[in-house]
């Protein structure tokens, strides 16, 4: 990317995998490693913008970038949704969980849990927690900033492959660029290299990354992201 090209820009990144808590020591959480958030703030960072980066790892700041720590999908939402109006450019690399505990123990949930029957298992009940990337989207309402793209990790399988699913989800969620991963045969997630391919809303085409680094990914969402404000 052109050095530079994001000054006077202000984005915001999620980054990580969300924890939901079950009680004050456990929680449910995936195996997001957040290095993606990280390379596309630390790249924003390099271009010249201003860069905020919502994370629910322990990751050190690249420099420069600001980092909100957050760990569950309500704390990541809130944080999102109160930053990104000032924002040219959001982007959701956060692996949001899709449930989280319908309750929140206040104390460690003992082993013994039902004096009844010592040897019962507790059922956990989970909720939907809200879909931030669409949350964004109606906050944003009809103006035209801040740019906002979404990840998807997709497989292709026997009814479809993984672009039909892709466009089909940018057109769902309504963000203006998705980064649709493969993913599948123990790639991705945690691993160094991807390959992704971008598509925009409203545009037939697709750009093809990879398999690339995470930095050459982010290299590429921000080209395609200074590309549609160029040209929207
Ligand atoms: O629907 P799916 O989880 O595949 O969508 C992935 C995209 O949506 C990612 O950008 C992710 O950060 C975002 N997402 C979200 N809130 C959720 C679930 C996913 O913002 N609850």
């Amino acid at each position: 990317g052109a050095t530079g090209d994001l000054s006077g820009r202000h984005v915001l990144i999620s980054a990580g995998g969300t924890r939901e808590a079950l009680d004050p020591v456990r929680y449910l959480g995936n195996r997001s490693s957040g290095k993606q958030g990280y390379a596309l703030a630390a790249d924003a960072a390099a271009r010249g913008a201003r860069v905020t980066l919502v994370s629910t790892t322990e990751r050190p700041a690249p420099p420069g970038v600001e980092v909100v720590p957050v760990e569950s999908a309500l704390e990541l939402r809130d944080a999102m949704l109160a930053r990104a109006a000032g924002a040219d450019a959001v982007v959701m690399a956060a692996a949001v969980a899709d449930f989280r505990p319908a309750e929140r123990a206040s104390s460690k949930i003992k082993k013994t849990h039902d004096p009844a029957d010592p040897d019962a298992a507790p059922t956990i009940e989970l909720v939907r927690n809200p879909d931030i990337l669409v949350e964004l989207v109606q906050q944003r309402g009809p103006a035209s900033a801040p740019v906002i793209v979404g990840f998807a990790a997709e497989t292709g399988d026997e009814h479809g492959d993984l672009l039909s699913y892709a466009r089909e989800k940018l057109e769902r969620k309504g963000c203006d660029l998705l980064v649709a991963n493969e993913v599948g045969e123990g790639v991705t997630f945690g691993q160094d290299v991807s390959t992704v391919h971008l598509l925009r809303r409203g545009s037939e085409d697709v750009r093809t990354v990879g398999p690339a680094d995470k930095s050459a990914v982010a290299a590429a969402v921000w080209d395609a992201v200074v590309a549609m404000r160029a040209a929207p």
